[in-house]
């Protein structure tokens, strides 16, 4: 098992890169920190110094060692912003577009769920996964089964990880064995709240999984469980294809687009974070940034499914930018490494 917190006292040498701003506000040059020869001193988990190696490595007691870790970079640890660990067996399943994607490989993948052993055998290589992708911190999205969301919080807090987790919620168009109903939806995601928000690093979001898989009753319940616990993030999918958006205005004529569905059922403000938002129109563009929502930006997976190219620059313009983090959205997403992730979202940003 990897564990978050090493041994203490830690001293590591190596090329260190941090971020001293956001690029997009103060570009990159003052942005970015980078220390080709550096070291990190750690104790009791915490940084206590950081700097030129051969500055530090003088106050270093000497019988502290040091891991050599020259060649390598050392940074802070990745955060995926949208990911499912229930997924993580359906990861290159070939040859669909979202909507035949999720009913042919990932329904059938979830309900397997249902199953605590299995969701804590998966759980555990999942969350050993992220960590040796040097990901400590990550928003995930269960099973609709509590069980699968105890499974993995129970893992991840073995590993002292961050972790901003939840059940599913979604009663209507998806197989019967998956669906939960707005009680019971309710009624699960408050009592996983109790059990496991705040314990340690963990954190609980309420997960109603994307309009499309929910009544507006269980929407309704999910905006009322935000209203009583409002310091709980949501997550939810939103504009990932074009089809989708098609199927979200039938299924709701009176909105006037996706995210006014979220914003009718009080679901969308500061720890909102939305998964795509590929086809967002300026409009929902301007509700976000109005909202101080995210977006999760999970370009291997768009790639895979084929689902569009997220366009970054707009997101982030200066007149109304928004926060945007990077999602591996595994299964759909084809790497756990937030590398591979940012490499795609070069090529999507210089497509756009
Ligand atoms: N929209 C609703 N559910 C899912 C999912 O599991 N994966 C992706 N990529 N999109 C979704
Ligand atoms: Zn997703």
């Amino acid at each position: 098992m990897v564990r978050v917190q090493p041994a203490s006292p830690l001293a590591l040498r190596g090329t260190l890169v941090s971020f001293a701003g956001d690029p997009f506000v103060v570009g990159p040059d003052e942005a970015v920190r980078h220390e080709s020869d550096g070291l990190v001193i750690c104790r009791d988990g915490l940084i206590e110094a950081a700097g030129p190696y051969h500055d530090l490595r003088r106050e270093l007691p000497p019988d502290i060692p040091i891991a050599d870790y020259s060649g390598c970079i050392i940074s802070a640890g990745f955060i995926d912003a949208h990911v499912h660990y229930v997924q993580t067996g359906v990861i290159a399943s070939p040859g669909e577009r979202l909507l035949d994607w999720v009913n042919d490989y990932v329904y059938p993948s979830e309900e397997a769920f249902e199953d605590e052993a299995h969701a804590r055998a998966v759980a555990a290589f999942f969350c050993d996964t992220l960590l040796r992708s040097g990901t400590t911190t990550a928003c995930i999205y269960c099973a609709v089964y509590p069980q699968s969301a105890d499974a993995l919080f129970a893992e991840a807090e073995t590993r002292n990880m961050r972790v901003i987790a939840g059940k599913c919620m979604m009663d209507r168009n998806v197989p019967e064995a998956l669906r939960d109903t707005a009680k019971t939806g309710y009624d699960q995601s408050r009592a996983l709240i109790e059990r496991w928000h705040g314990k340690g690093r963990l954190l609980y979001a309420i997960t109603p999984r994307w309009a499309g898989s929910s009544t507006p009753a269980q929407l309704e319940a999910a905006g009322a469980l935000w209203r009583a616990y409002p310091q709980l993030h949501v997550q939810t999918h939103i504009a990932e294809t074009e089809e989708e958006i098609e199927f979200i205005a039938k299924l709701f004529p009176e909105r006037k687009d996706f995210l006014d569905v979220y914003e009718h059922f009080g679901l969308v403000g500061r720890r909102t974070v939305l998964g795509h938002a590929i086809w967002f129109s300026e409009s929902e563009f301007c509700r976000c940034h109005e909202r101080d929502a995210s977006i999760a930006h999970c370009p291997t997976s768009n790639l895979f499914l084929g689902s569009g190219l997220f366009r970054l620059s707009c997101a982030k313009a200066k007149a109304r930018p928004i926060h945007v983090g990077i999602g591996t959205d595994i299964g759909a997403g084809t790497s756990f490494s937030q590398l591979a992730s940012l490499n795609a979202a070069y090529k999507i940003a210089a497509l756009n």
